[in-house]
């Protein structure tokens, strides 16, 4: 037996090596974090069931595959990490054992999964935890074409936009009734450079009438959670003071002079719509309400519908 000993011994200690190292501390990762677009947000990972004097060696942090975080020796950034991460515990020390790390100004690029791995003189673990990012619509706002004047039966186009939303949320259409028309809506998801996206929702209303003139719109974020809302209220034509209608005075004259008037008249929005065309094409396509009505209808018939 006695030349086998040291072998078996040697065989024993080999294949426990692993279990020992890695069985005395375990790393424990909250699945899910959610963060705040531009806020700091709190990727969680915590060595559990350690005893009091164990101290942490090295920590690294991955996100898909490439190191963003690491602490080792006292150093804790390297070249092309991240700096907007830092442990979240202030004042950390090595033996703190919560390694949570604190991400600064969260983008909508930072959603995604998370690994950490941790050695320390009592073993070594490994951890994965995710991270999604949200964020808020700014307050939606509603404008109308034709804006004023409007008259009963006329057709009038409403707009809702709201801006800067992560993930993309949707638009709902009720008029004081609480009816719901959004079915005659249609919402159009403009997403920007950093994957926010505006919502933009035209709803045409067929006949309008005054006994009925207010509508809301609704916004929802992609849960399905209410994030605001704005109410609006067509703006008719005094019934009072109707608008001017022609006059019936037959005088030649005056006609002759209207013809000319009018004639110039569409010659100078002739050239005014083409200016206008031109300096279109150069504006960001999302902001009907911006505009005055007759852009915003060389803008439609453009192609935002
Ligand atoms: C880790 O530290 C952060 C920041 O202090 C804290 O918010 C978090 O709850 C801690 N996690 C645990 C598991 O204690
Ligand atoms: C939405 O409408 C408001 C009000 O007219 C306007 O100020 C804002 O710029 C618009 N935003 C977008 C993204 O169209």
């Amino acid at each position: 037996m006695a030349p086998c000993g040291p072998a078996l011994l040697l065989l024993v200690f080999v294949s426990l090596l692993p279990c020992l190292h890695a069985g005395m501390i375990k790393l424990q990762c909250k699945n899910e974090n959610v963060g705040i677009y531009r806020q700091n947000s709190l990727l969680s990972c915590s060595v559990k069931d350690f005893s009091p004097d164990v101290t942490v060696i090295l920590v690294i942090w991955k996100k898909s595959g490439k190191s963003i975080f690491t602490f080792y020796a006292e150093k804790t950034t390297f070249e092309d990490e991240d700096p907007r991460l830092q442990f979240a515990e202030p004042n950390w020390t090595p033996n703190n054992m919560n390694i949570s790390l604190l991400l600064k100004n969260t983008q909508i690029a930072d959603a995604g999964q998370y690994e950490c791995m941790v050695v320390t003189d009592a073993g070594e673990d490994k951890g994965q935890t995710s991270l999604q990012v949200r964020a808020l619509y700014s307050k939606p706002t509603v404008c109308s074409f034709p804006e004023k004047n409007i008259e009963e039966h006329m057709k009038v186009t409403l707009y809702c936009n709201a801006s800067g939303g992560y993930p993309p949320g949707r638009i709902q259409w009720l008029d004081k009734y609480n009816t719901d028309w959004t079915a005659s809506s249609e919402t159009r998801v403009v997403q920007e450079e950093d994957k926010r996206t505006t919502l933009i929702s035209k709803f045409t209303v067929l006949q309008a009438t005054s006994v009925n003139p207010w509508y809301k719109c609704v916004l929802y974020d992609s849960d399905g959670n209410r994030q605001g809302e704005a109410k609006y209220t067509l703006s008719f034509a005094s019934k009072d003071h109707p608008p001017e209608k022609s006059t019936q005075r037959k005088n030649t004259v005056t006609i002759t002079a209207v013809v000319v008037v009018l004639g110039s008249l569409a010659c100078g929005l002739l050239v005014l719509l083409l200016l206008q065309r031109r300096r279109l094409r150069k504006m960001p396509y999302m902001e009907p309400c911006k505009m005055s009505a007759e852009e915003a209808k060389v803008k439609m018939d453009m192609g935002l519908q």
